[in-house]
């Protein structure tokens, strides 16, 4: 097992953290004391759906497109919140302020279906619902992930059908992706590239990818993958300005071979790949990743100047 790997998600060390106030049902409470039920629905079953957030200059990044993705998944699984993307947004302004935090800040919101008075499946059993808590903290991506960039193994986990579990779900389990994680692990990588069922290459553990080729840049088809909201901000910056983007199918002969590969996600914005499978991805020059990174941190920029 690689115990010494890195994540996309390696933040710079922030003592601060270490009292933070987390929101739970309402409540401000340390983080020392911040709990949930062991009846919880999502610790019992996973049975919750959760957003990652950046804040930027004292503006939710991107708000809008997180809360469409949020109360989507919420509606396909019948978990009725009560609350509206105007409270969350309350909420997490509530949360920030209170921990003194207006930039360089993540979140994690998570709802799930509640308390259940059994310890067992049904939804009908959570009763007293729903569970939400909002742990934000000082953040800034980890210089040395962005700079070396990451280390992917190719793993025997797939994305699943939709009509299983819908991959585009960002639910509490996320034990699919845990277990690819896991695997690359095993297999002295930090993080997974995952295949399609039809053995295409698809997505990360964690986060979406691209390639660059000969000057174009692909990603999957969307199919199979989480729908990131960091993944459409490139595609939507690509086609303005001018760089030929895809979304299509490629296996791992043309991700092998391609002259750069990068994840995106919300918390590292856009991450360079090192290497795929033990073989050094291009020359180690990323200058359309670069670009692509000027450009979301000018939207970036403009979206929270505009909500200011
Ligand atoms: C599996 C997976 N892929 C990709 C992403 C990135 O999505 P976003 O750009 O919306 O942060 C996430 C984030 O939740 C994820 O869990």
């Amino acid at each position: 097992m690689n115990t010494d790997g890195k994540s996309t998600h390696d933040a710079q060390g922030d003592d601060r953290n270490d009292d933070i106030l987390i929101w739970v049902n309402g409540e401000l409470v340390h983080k020392d004391q911040a709990k949930v039920s062991v009846y919880d629905s999502g610790f019992m079953l996973g049975d919750g759906m959760w957003e990652g957030m950046r804040l930027y200059d004292g503006v939710w990044a991107f708000f809008d497109e997180h809360m469409d993705r949020l109360f989507n998944s919420l509606k396909a699984v019948s978990l009725d919140s009560g609350l509206t993307p105007e409270s969350v947004k309350e909420l997490l302004d509530k949360t920030a302020a209170a921990n003194g935090m207006t930039t360089d800040a993540h979140c994690r919101l998570m709802i799930t279906r509640g308390r259940k008075d059994k310890p067992f499946q049904h939804p009908q059993l959570s009763r007293s619902g729903p569970t939400v808590v909002a742990i934000i903290e000082h953040s800034k991506p980890s210089e040395s992930v962005q700079g070396q960039g990451i280390r992917l193994a190719t793993v025997p986990q797939v994305r699943g059908l939709p009509m299983s579990q819908d991959p585009k779900f960002n639910s509490h389990s996320k034990l699919n992706c845990v277990i690819a994680c896991l695997q690359a692990e095993q297999a002295g990588a930090d993080e997974a590239l995952m295949l399609d069922p039809n053995g295409f290459v698809n997505t990360t553990n964690a986060c979406n990818f691209f390639i660059v080729r000969r000057g174009e840049v692909w990603t999957s088809t969307g199919d199979y993958c989480m729908n990131g909201v960091t993944r459409q901000k490139v595609i939507d910056l690509c086609r303005e300005d001018g760089i030929p983007v895809f979304e299509k199918n490629f296996s791992l002969y043309e991700a092998y071979g391609a002259d750069e590969a990068f994840l995106t996600g919300t918390f590292g914005a856009q991450t360079p790949v090192a290497e795929i499978d033990g073989k050094q991805i291009g020359s180690g020059e990323r200058p359309v990743m670069m670009r692509i990174r000027e450009l979301y941190k000018a939207l970036v920029a403009a979206d929270t100047a505009a909500a200011r």
